[in-house]
């Protein structure tokens, strides 16, 4: 199939439904002499952290390439198109606002608007400034404060030009990735960091939902989680119990003081030196309403139980996309019911879902079959959750392009247009081509 299928009484072929494509600033952008240093850069600086040692110095070229990126998002036929802001572009040392760095966004948001294309707006997908960590990044409370008077800035800024603000992309990853296992920038590992960071990140999403309430409260204001569902290999009691506990250390972590305004009841179980420092009234700031919840998804991941740790995670299993994640789309289905009767939830997007496939680029075309394939259990998967009761708003492919994929380098392509790093030639993959057909067909 060739095509992208939904059944043809699916909500999702109304024109109501939100189709979109996402990048992030770091991924995509390059420039970086024309902004301030951030933790990735210093990550990617660092001998054997990045899989091809390569940086984010030029990517995808797009502060070069913008209008002819926003020309192709228009021609796949889209409703929305997720980016990200950089944070150490548009920010100076002394805290003021870079004009150069927030007219650049602001002449992609007048072109999207020009375009009649909906502009999901993340304000931090990770590209923490380098001079923010070397105070303690994440680990400093004073970060979240910083954030707030960020997003103050670009929201005033901006006004009237944003369809929707995320404050955070996937805190799971800034935290437990960059502060407890170090595989991300900045790079630092400890059990005793990785809540610490969360917390404060979390701070910070909170405190920033209040600035765009009063800044912006026309825009969908919100925040991105991904989600990896957790499966017990076995129905025994204690494969049970650790994929459980598993579930609330990587998942429910961020989602419950977001939608509750609580961690976790497994934060009793957890010595007092990996807690995070909660002062009074942090979890009633990180519990603000939500206008709508981004959900990334991916892959899911099995457990079992472990006689020297919480949980025991198995390898990934087959089948697999090409950076090695399980391609189990009936776990989105699952996620989504489950959050559905876990929560009181406000319209969900799915802001990013999508694989990587080891691309051929044969005679000027990517015929990426296994991609399409991938989209189109997955869009299936998301219509499934309505039919059981699940109020879903939008879908976002990852990714536009090809881009830099993190400690991956340039060697894991998500993109549903191919990216020739020689020449930035984009060239539009069979998958870009199925999705817009989709779309357009409406
Ligand atoms: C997510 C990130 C995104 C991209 C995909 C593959 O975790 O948000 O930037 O790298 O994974």
């Amino acid at each position: 199939m060739t095509q992208l299928t939904l059944p043809k009484n699916s909500t999702m072929l109304s024109k109501d439904f939100i189709y979109g494509v996402a990048t992030a600033s770091f991924q995509i952008e390059g420039a970086a002499d024309k902004r301030l240093p951030c933790i990735w850069d210093t990550f990617c600086a660092t001998p054997g952290k990045i899989a091809d040692n390569s940086n984010g110095n030029f990517a995808c070229e797009h502060v070069k390439k913008w209008k002819d990126d926003i020309e192709l998002i228009d021609s796949l036929g889209v409703d929305a198109y997720r980016l990200s802001i950089s944070w150490p572009r548009v920010i100076k040392l002394d805290g003021t606002l870079n004009q150069e760095g927030i007219n650049f966004y602001i002449n992609i948001l007048d072109e999207l608007m020009r375009r009649n294309i909906k502009a999901f707006v993340t304000l931090y997908h990770w590209d923490l400034p380098q001079h923010l960590e070397d105070k303690g990044g994440w680990l400093n409370r004073e970060t979240a404060y910083e954030f707030a008077h960020y997003v103050d800035l670009v929201s005033q800024a901006l006004s009237g030009k944003v369809y929707s603000y995320a404050t955070l992309n996937e805190p799971f990853c800034s935290s437990y990735l960059g502060y407890e296992i170090g595989v991300h920038a900045p790079g630092i590992k400890g059990r005793e960091f990785g809540r610490k960071a969360a917390h404060h990140l979390l701070l910070a999403h909170g405190l920033a939902m209040k600035v765009l309430n009063k800044n912006s409260p026309e825009s969908l204001n919100g925040i991105v989680l991904n989600f990896t569902p957790c499966y017990p290999v076995s129905s025994s009691e204690a494969d049970l119990a650790a994929t459980a506990f598993a579930d609330d250390y990587i998942n429910q972590w961020y989602m419950k003081p977001v939608m509750q305004g609580a961690y976790p009841d497994i934060i009793e179980q957890l010595p007092a030196a990996h807690r995070p420092d909660i002062l009074a009234g942090d979890m009633e700031i990180i519990c603000q309403p939500l206008d709508f919840l981004g959900v990334n998804f991916y892959t899911r991941l099995r457990y079992e139980a472990s006689d020297t740790d919480y949980y025991h995670e198995l390898p990934h299993q087959a089948p697999m996309t090409d950076i090695g994640w399980e391609i189990y789309p009936p776990a989105l289905t699952e996620l989504l019911v489950s959050l559905h009767e876990k929560y009181e939830l406000p319209p969900i997007y799915i802001t990013e879902n999508g694989a990587a496939m080891a691309d051929k680029m044969v005679d000027g075309e990517v015929n990426d079959q296994d991609r399409v394939d991938y989209y189109n259990a997955h869009l299936n998967a998301v219509n499934d959750a309505i039919l059981q009761g699940v109020n879903m708003a939008g879908y976002f492919a990852w990714s536009l392009m090809d881009n830099f994929e993190w400690a991956e380098g340039y060697s894991k392509r998500f993109g549903i247009v191919h990216v020739d790093y020689d020449t930035q030639v984009r060239t539009v993959k069979l998958s870009g081509k199925a999705y817009s057909q989709l779309i357009t067909r409406r």
